[in-house]
């Protein structure tokens, strides 16, 4: 279904950016495409569609990193954002904290052993019988201003780990119990709660949100210690993904930020989710760079072989970072796009 649903979406979304941009396929210097990490199914339709405009109109083609794009699109609003930077990237789907040191040069620091802190969000709205027209996020954040953070008492993930990583699996169903135990049925909406059972929903949501974030925040300060180490020139801290728009999160990171004398960088939300700019803005930083693929073949057959990459971390995980849950999941995994870089890069010279 998902790559039906690519397929379907394709060429109308590609007609529609260029249309909106005033150019056709000729006027580009280049095409980008997202060649990994993803399901390939749906990888393939970009990439395929990307290699038939490169082919036709005889223009070179640059795969891109589709986690790299979500940090370095702050690089397209903020464009005095120099190396080294910090990065959390936060949405449904990720949850990862990375060291950029230079272009195609990073160090991943921690990542989620479970879920990433938007399905957690999810999960909660859903159960707290939100509406999730917005998805769960926004209705968490909205419900939680209501209600007492202090309330419940659900303890932090990993707090006995002095790393890096991220688990959110294990408070969702601290969530999920309380919910239980307090009898809330997610069939009533919100809106014809009582006023008793609204405001323990709202004690629910915001003290759920607050140990979520909590998470966050102590991740972010032990990962701001290790990248100094490295980076004793370190000044910003970028977060992006979809749950960078929320202003709690925002406002407790800017709080830690603060404390270690560094900036909070956050794209606007329309650039934080999934987007066609932070891959487009990608492609134009390493064009620049001479790191592209030569135009493709005009003809090439539709089942032809592509190089993609549904497995495929960003940087080498930091030696204080390696979390053994993890590390039993290491099958066809591709060679991280650091160590392709640097192996070219040893190649030139
Ligand atoms: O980046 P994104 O649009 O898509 C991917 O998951 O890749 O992120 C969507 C996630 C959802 O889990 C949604 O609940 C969460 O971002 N989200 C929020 C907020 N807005 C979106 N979470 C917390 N607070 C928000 N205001
Ligand atoms: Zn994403």
């Amino acid at each position: 279904m998902a790559e039906a649903a690519h397929a379907e979406a394709i060429d109308p979304v590609v007609e529609k950016a260029l249309s909106e941009a005033n150019l056709t396929a000729r006027d580009l210097s280049a095409v980008a495409v997202t060649i990994g990490p993803g399901l390939s199914l749906c990888l393939r339709v970009g990439v395929r569609k990307a290699r038939n405009i490169a082919g036709l109109f005889s223009k070179p083609i640059v795969g891109v990193h589709h986690m790299e794009a979500h940090a370095l699109v702050a690089r397209l609003v903020q464009q005095d954002l120099q190396f080294p930077f910090l990065a959390l990237l936060i949405s449904g789907g990720h949850n990862l904290l990375i060291l950029a040191q230079s272009l195609g040069q990073y160090v991943q620091l921690g990542t989620t052993i479970d879920d990433a802190i938007g399905e957690a969000y999810d999960k909660t709205a859903k159960w707290l019988g939100l509406d999730m027209r917005r998805s769960g996020g926004p209705a968490i954040e909205q419900l939680a201003l209501e209600g007492d953070a202090e309330s419940v008492k659900f303890s932090t993930p990993m707090k006995q780990h002095k790393d890096c990583n991220f688990s959110y699996a294990g408070l969702k169903t601290q969530v999920r119990l309380a919910i239980e135990s307090r009898k809330i049925n997610a069939q009533i909406p919100l809106s014809s709660a009582t006023t008793q059972d609204r405001s323990e929903r709202a004690d629910i949501a915001a003290s759920f949100q607050r140990v979520a974030v909590l998470h966050l925040e102590e991740r972010c300060e032990r990962a701001i210690d290790w990248a100094m180490e490295m980076e004793p020139s370190l000044k910003y801290l970028v977060v992006s993904g979809g749950v960078a728009s929320n202003k709690y999160v925002r406002s407790r990171l800017d709080q830690v930020v603060k404390r270690k004398s560094l900036e909070l960088v956050c794209p606007p939300a329309s650039l934080c989710t999934d987007n066609g700019v932070m891959i487009a803005w990608t492609g134009i930083e390493h064009f620049r760079m001479g790191r592209f693929d030569p135009p493709p073949p005009a003809e090439e057959p539709d089942d032809a072989m592509y190089d993609l990459r549904p497995r495929w971390p960003l940087g080498e995980e930091h030696v204080k970072g390696r979390s053994e849950a993890r590390s039993l999941r290491t099958a066809r995994i591709h060679p991280s796009l650091t160590s392709i870089i640097q192996e070219s890069l040893q190649k030139q010279s």
